[in-house]
Parts: structure tokens; sequence; C-alpha cells
């Protein structure tokens, strides 16, 4: 088996250590365990709680407490038997599409979005299919391409909402019209929507794509939208053969998830209202900074975000991505990703979720950088 390089990791792991200015980060600014013990209300008793813990393998599919939490993030059809938590966003993606993808099928995937989205399935023989989100769109998928690529059958859509690196949101009425063209072929619909509950205007929040399709299958994690990446905890949820068939594979990658994680994870989430009213204020309040510094920088654009934690920025001056962003970090130590990671020339990703002066300061070095450009 053969698999592309996953291009935004690699840049990721070449630069995020030593970067002065890390504004190509997707997660909302990380929670330290002390802030988490205090936005619980009840640190003491957690702390005591989490002291006591079995450090054994646990339970095997996550613990009913987590799972159950999780399923409270989703409409009725899922309760926590529908939920099988995984090492990450990445690693419940990965079972989602190992267990959905058979060689010879179709699967027709959005793109840009998270290479490991459609680079999985092709590694295993699946006849992958790109329709391309297009900024004149807004980003937002067109069904009719969907139609187009799916062809006369089609095994699997692949969508991710909010996306990752646009920040685009597609509302329940395009959901919904996607979700006709999935059932048309009886076809799963996995949607990655790590970003979802950080819809920046309020009321603005689609729903999952399992409360809209008995074979929708959602992933997510506590990374992004819940600032708590180093938790590694993700999840697949959907329905009972989706979740069946996922943990056929996981038994042979996971076995459980860590029992202390899963614990934290669990704390997080009943307290779901206190963490993402943090988050919220931190994308709502930093996106103002970068509307602000965009509309004075007349070499650049974007089409404004309406969710998540990334803005994909185009430049006008003729310079490849990578040498762009290159040249960005050695003059000045500012870290974005080049635009070439998501098959998006003359464009970079801004992850702009960090704390506020990493922001602003990598903003200024951004800014001081084109001017050594005109
Ligand atoms: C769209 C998308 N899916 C999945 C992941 C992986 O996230 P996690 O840290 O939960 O594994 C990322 C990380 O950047 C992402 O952007």
């Amino acid at each position: 088996m053969r698999i592309e390089p996953f291009l935004v990791e690699q840049w990721m792991n070449a630069h995020e250590t030593t970067a002065t200015w890390n504004i190509a980060e997707t997660c909302v600014h990380s929670l330290t365990l002390e802030e988490l013990l205090e936005l619980s209300g009840d640190a003491d008793a957690v702390s005591q709680a989490l002291r006591e813990t079995w450090l054994g393998y646990g339970d095997i599919v996550g613990s009913p407490r987590l799972r159950r939490a999780i399923a409270a993030l989703y409409g009725e059809r899922i309760g926590a038997d529908n939920v099988l938590t995984a090492n990450g966003a990445i690693g419940a993606n990965f079972l989602a599409l190992y267990a959905l993808t058979e060689p010879g099928t179709t699967v027709v995937s959005v793109q840009p979005t998270y290479q490991q989205l459609y680079a999985v399935p092709a590694s295993l023989g699946a006849d992958v299919r790109a329709v391309r989100l297009r900024e004149e769109d807004a980003y937002l998928p067109d069904p009719e391409a969907i139609r187009a690529a799916a062809g006369e059958k089609t095994g699997l859509i692949i969508l991710n909402n909010p996306n990752n690196p646009t920040g685009a949101l597609v509302d329940e009425p395009l959901l919904r019209e996607i979700v006709e063209i999935a059932r048309e072929h009886d076809a799963w619909l996995l949607c990655d929507e790590v970003y979802r509950m950080l819809e920046h205007e309020a009321g603005a929040r689609p729903p999952s794509v399992v409360d809209l399709y008995d074979k929708g299958v959602s992933s997510g994690s506590m990374s992004k939208s819940y600032s708590l990446a180093g938790l590694r905890t993700g999840w697949v949820a959907g329905p009972a053969e989706a979740v069946r068939r996922c943990l056929d594979v996981r038994d042979y990658t996971t076995i459980s998830g860590g029992v202390l994680d899963d614990a934290l994870a669990a704390v997080a989430l009943e307290h779901v209202d206190a963490v993402l009213e943090r988050s919220l204020a931190i994308v709502r309040g930093n996106l103002a900074v970068v509307d602000d510094w965009i509309s004075r920088e007349p070499q650049l654009r974007y089409v404004r975000p309406r969710a998540g934690t990334t803005a994909l920025i185009r430049y006008e001056c003729d310079v490849p991505s990578v040498d762009f962003c290159q040249g960005l970090f050695d003059l000045n130590g500012a870290f974005v990703v080049p635009g070439a990671a998501f098959g998006e020339e003359g464009s970079f990703r801004l992850g702009y979720a960090c704390a506020r002066h990493v922001l602003e300061g990598g903003l200024a070095a951004i800014s001081a950088y084109l001017r050594t450009l005109e």
C-alpha cells in the first residue's frame, strides 16, 4: 500500500516547535489542566477522582460517561452506543475511512480539506473524485458538481463542515441537498465535524450529518472547538452498522483510549457551555483582529470565515506558496501553512485561534514581510 505524504502535517512538524509566531495552529488556544479543573467548578473533587482512577485499559470502546457526553452533542438518533472513541479526530477519520471504503468504490470528497480525508481512501484503492470548493462560491460545495462526480454509483461522500482551511460553513438546506445525493446512491456520508460548535454567528449551527441521514457518520474530537488537543480523544458517531465496522478496524489499532484522557474529556463535555463560551470568545475576538488587518493589506484578500479557526488568505505577488511561507518564516519566524498543502497555490492558511498576542505579533510579522516583497 502506498500513501501520499501528508503535506500539512509534514509542514507543521518541520516548523511548529521553532516558530516565533505560530499562526498555523488550528486548535483554539489550549487549556491547561489547571484551567480545566477550574472550569469544572469543583477542582478538588475532579482531581481526587483522577487520583483514584484505576490505570488499566478501562472501557474498551470509551467510558459510558464520555460516550453519553459525546452523544449529547448530537440529536436523538445518537445515543452512547452510537459513539466510539478514537485517538483524536485523525484516529476517528482513519477508522471511518478504512471501515467504509472498498477497493474500487467511488469516493467523492470536497477539496480543499484535511488531506487525510481523500488520501486514505485513495491508498485503499478507491476511485477518489475531488469536488473543488471555489473562492467565487465562497468555498461552498456545488451539489451539481457532487452529483456529476458521483457518476452512476458512489459508495462514500466526504465533507468537512466547518471546513479546514477556508472556514466555510455549509448550512442546513445545502447539507440536505447533499444528503439527497448520498441517498440516491445509498452511499455513506462522512462529515469531519471537528470544528463543529465554532460557528461564529449565534444561531448559525447546522445539524450534524448524523441527524439528517441514516447513513451519516460524524467524526469529531476534543482538539479544536474544546481546546484540549493534548487529550488525544476523538470519536466516530453514527448508525450501529458504521460503528460496528469501525470497531472491527479499531481492534487492530487502539485497544482502548487513555483512561485519564477519557475522564478529562468527560469533565470538559459535562461543562461544554463554559468551554465553548471561552472558545467562541477567542475565535470571534481574534477574527475581528484579522478582519481589520486584512482591510489594511491591499495585497491580501479572503472569504471571511463563518466558523472554525482557520482562513485561506490569497496574496497578489507571483511567488509559489511554499517559497512565500518559507521566506516569511526565515525573515521573522512567522509560521503559516502554504496553500500548496491544500492544492491552493497563491494562498496560505492562517490559524487565528491562538493567544491574542501571538496573533497580533504574527500578523505584524506578515505585514513586515509583505513590505519586503513590494
Ligand atoms: C479537519 C481536521 N480533521 C481532523 C484533524 C485532526 O485532529 P485531532 O487533533 O483531533 O486528531 C484536524 C487537525 O488539524 C483537522 O483540521
